[in-house]
This record gives structure tokens, sequence and C-alpha cells, in this order.
């Protein structure tokens, strides 16, 4: 793969601290604008996994364009959403070239949109586990999102430092996020999102209690 020459620092700090988020919530629950106000989408090092174009970055639509543009940017800026069919191996190649990046310079963040449609529940691809488990030791922050997390790779789940959660469709989801949360499946269903007013949303750092915020817009 080999994005950049040669590493000049000393690219592990394991005192660095951990901003890695998980964003689960059903469409329209607020993914979006809650990522819009928490990552700065101006910054120079921005790299995006989205099949659904939602970010509003310079896009590129091959996994080959992206390497170029990886190689180009060495440890300078480089900001690019990806664009690609949503296939496993489209995938990992987009991790292996995204945790060279996060290895070459920082900070960089990084967001992955709907991993459950490429990653599975019982072991994580290479470079995408390695890229989960090194990501912050090398200054960058990672957002993982998806509607489906008892469907996606679990190795995210335990480097995040950050768990968001909206409004959920399905009955397995909130189950499996009131777990996640710690709260009561009916504690996390009493969100209410007013349409184009306001959107609510559970948030827990680490350990701590989760609690119940809301943007109004
Ligand atoms: N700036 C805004 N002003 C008003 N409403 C907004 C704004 N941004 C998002 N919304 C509304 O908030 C809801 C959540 O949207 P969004 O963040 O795009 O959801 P998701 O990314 O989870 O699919 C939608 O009903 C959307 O129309
Ligand atoms: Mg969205």
């Amino acid at each position: 793969m080999a994005v950049a020459k040669k590493p000049t620092l000393k690219r592990q700090d394991p005192s660095l601290p951990n901003n890695n988020m998980l964003i689960v919530g059903a469409s329209g629950s607020g993914k979006s604008a809650f990522l819009r106000k928490t990552i700065d989408f101006a910054q120079k090092r921005i790299v995006a996994w989205d099949p659904e174009e939602d970010y509003a970055l310079p896009r590129v639509t091959s996994i080959e364009a992206f390497l170029k543009l990886a190689r180009k940017s060495g440890y300078g800026p480089i900001r690019v959403a990806v664009t690609v069919a949503p296939t496993e191996e489209n995938f990992e190649r987009w991790a292996g070239i995204v945790f060279e990046l996060s290895h070459a310079a920082a900070p960089m963040a990084i967001l992955a949109d709907e991993i459950a449609d490429v990653t599975r529940v019982s072991k994580a691809s290479y470079y995408w586990g390695q890229l989960c488990r090194k990501v912050r030791k090398y200054g960058g922050t990672l957002c993982a999102i998806t509607q489906r997390p008892q469907e996606a790779d679990k190795t995210i789940m335990n480097q995040v430092e950050y768990t968001w959660c909206g409004a959920l469709k399905t009955q397995a989801s909130a189950k499996y996020m009131a777990g996640e949360m710690g709260v009561s499946v009916d504690e996390l269903q009493s969100i209410k999102n007013i349409h184009r007013k306001q959107i609510q949303f559970w948030i827990r750092k680490g350990t701590e209690a989760a609690k119940m915020e809301t943007i109004k817009f």
C-alpha cells in the first residue's frame, strides 16, 4: 500500500486522549446534525467512508483515486469522502489506506458510515481492526456510524470513548443499545424528535452514566 514514504515521528503515544465515537440511530435521528456540531469539517485531514454521499467534502468514486490522493498528500492536507460500492473488500482497502494516512500525520478525523453493511459481528477485518485499535495513539479520531449496531463489528465499540444514540427503528437495535448505554429500553426510546425543531439523543462518555441531550434548530 505504502502511502507515506518514511515515518519520521514516533507515531505511537498511548497518553493521547480518546475521542473515538460510535454514532447509532435510525435515518433522520440526527446523526449528521450531531456530527456537524461535533466534527470540524474544515480541518486539514479528514477522510470519510461515505456510501450515501452525506458529507460535504471533495469526493472520489474509486479506491484507486483515493490511493492516488493519499500518496500525493503524504503528511499534508487530505480532505476526501470516498463513495464506492459498499463491499467488505472495498471497505478493507479503504481502511488500509486510512490506517497508513493516520499513521503518517495527525490530527486526522475519520468517518465510517454504515459499518453494518461492510463489517461482520464475528471478527474485524485486518486493517479495520488495526485502525480501530491504533488510531487514538496516532492522534486521530474515528467516528463509526450505523443504524444496525447489533449487526456490526464489535472492535470499534470497545475502542470508543463516546457513544451517541438517537431514535431507533427496531426492537433489536433498541435492546442492544440500551445495554451499551446502560439505560432501560423504555428510557432509551423516550426521546422526542420534533421535525425541523429539535432532535434528542443519549450520549455516554466512557463508563459515566448516559445523559439525554437536545439539539434545537
Ligand atoms: N440545520 C437544520 N435545520 C433544521 N432541521 C434540521 C437541520 N439539520 C437536520 N435537521 C433535521 O433533523 C433531522 C435529523 O437529520 P439528520 O441529522 O440528517 O439525520 P440522520 O443523519 O440521522 O439521518 C431531520 O428531520 C432533519 O430534517
Ligand atoms: Mg445522515
